[in-house]
């Protein structure tokens, strides 16, 4: 028999292709690997192909414990294409990908057949065309349960109107510093330019929970932490983060920060501590390349603080 899944977990697997190298990426597909990695595996409802960038994602989905059964199959992976400027990255992500056309039956087939999560985490690309917007309506109408929610705006996604109409009766939203004031631009609510200290209010923060339905607010402001909000517009908890002592690169740290703060949920720990953890994890992620680390032993000491067992998943690096 399958282990219980922890939490449901919905959105894009994908591989961005820098030249002719793919690497495994994908809001959801990251956080499901973390969760997966510090012994809560999720179910994870994606769509991809049975192509190189499929292999590539179930193999690393594999290399941190995460299954990929319930993964419905299109007849091409989902493909972003990165290219260097000065500067950055600028992302292309293509119309017409796979997980624009994840279906709303297979996937609360899928989540029937799975015990009963009662967290199910997704982000907004996903929900740009109607198919796969049907298909999280339908999982979310098919039974109780807290939304974890990480804006992780994309040029490419749905527009402000969708998102808010996806962001009802969510229980936490995670925004970056960047995505609280579009967010607040959409509502006409006005900014809140600096990090709070705990035990803040602020008039802003209780609408902007109020419009979208959120009990939590969490913002995320890269070096300088992150505060959590609540539906009152009190900043019940802030969490500096610590340098990074040898900074590789910030991809991924916005997932690392959630599957933290998903797992610290899970486990029904308190806020304050899961938001400390979370910084932390999310800044220690700084320090490797890409989203996903190469040594699944680093999540050994993140397990034990989540009491949870010694790592049944083994990893070696890749060649
Ligand atoms: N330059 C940095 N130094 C230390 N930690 C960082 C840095 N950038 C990001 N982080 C960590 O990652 C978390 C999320 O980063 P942030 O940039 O705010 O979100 P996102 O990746 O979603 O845009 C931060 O709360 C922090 O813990
Ligand atoms: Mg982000």
């Amino acid at each position: 028999m399958s282990e219980p899944a922890a939490a449901v977990v919905f959105g894009e697997a994908l591989v961005d292709a820098f030249g002719s190298v793919l690497l495994p990426g994908g809001a959801p597909f990251n956080v499901a690997c973390h969760l997966a990695a510090l012994g809560l595996p999720p179910l994870m409802i994606t769509r991809l192909g049975d192509d190189e960038a499929g292999r590539l994602l179930r193999d690393t989905a594999a290399r941190f414990g995460l299954s990929l059964q319930a993964a419905q199959l299109d007849k091409r992976s989902a493909r972003v294409e990165v290219r260097e400027r000065e500067g950055g990255h600028v992302f292309e992500i293509p119309a017409g990908q796979a997980f624009d056309r994840i279906e709303a039956a297979a996937a609360v087939q899928a989540a029937t057949a799975a015990t009963t999560p009662d967290w199910l985490y997704f982000g907004t690309l996903a929900l740009r065309e109607p198919a796969s917007r049907a298909a999280l309506a339908a999982l979310r109408a098919s039974r109780q349960q807290r939304a974890f929610v990480d804006l992780n705006w994309r040029q490419a996604g749905p527009s402000p109107q969708v998102i808010l109409e996806m962001l009802q009766g969510i229980e936490v939203l995670k925004l970056s510093d960047a995505e609280l004031d579009l967010v607040l631009g959409w509502l006409q609510l006005p900014s809140i330019p600096d990090v709070p200290a705990a035990g803040e209010q602020r008039a802003a923060m209780a609408r902007l929970c109020a419009r979208v339905g959120a009990r939590h607010v969490l913002v995320s402001h890269g070096a300088g932490g992150a505060a959590a909000w609540d539906a009152h517009g009190c900043c019940v908890a802030r969490a500096p983060a610590a340098p990074v002592p040898r900074m590789i690169d910030t991809v991924g740290a916005g997932d690392a920060f959630s599957a933290l703060m998903l797992a610290g949920l899970l486990r029904q720990r308190p806020l304050a501590t899961v938001l400390a953890d979370a910084v932390a994890f999310a800044s220690l992620s700084c320090g490797w390349r890409g989203a996903l680390p190469a040594d699944a032993a680093l999540y050994r000491p993140w397990r034990t603080r989540l009491g949870l067992a010694a790592p049944a998943v083994t990893t070696t690096p890749p060649a």
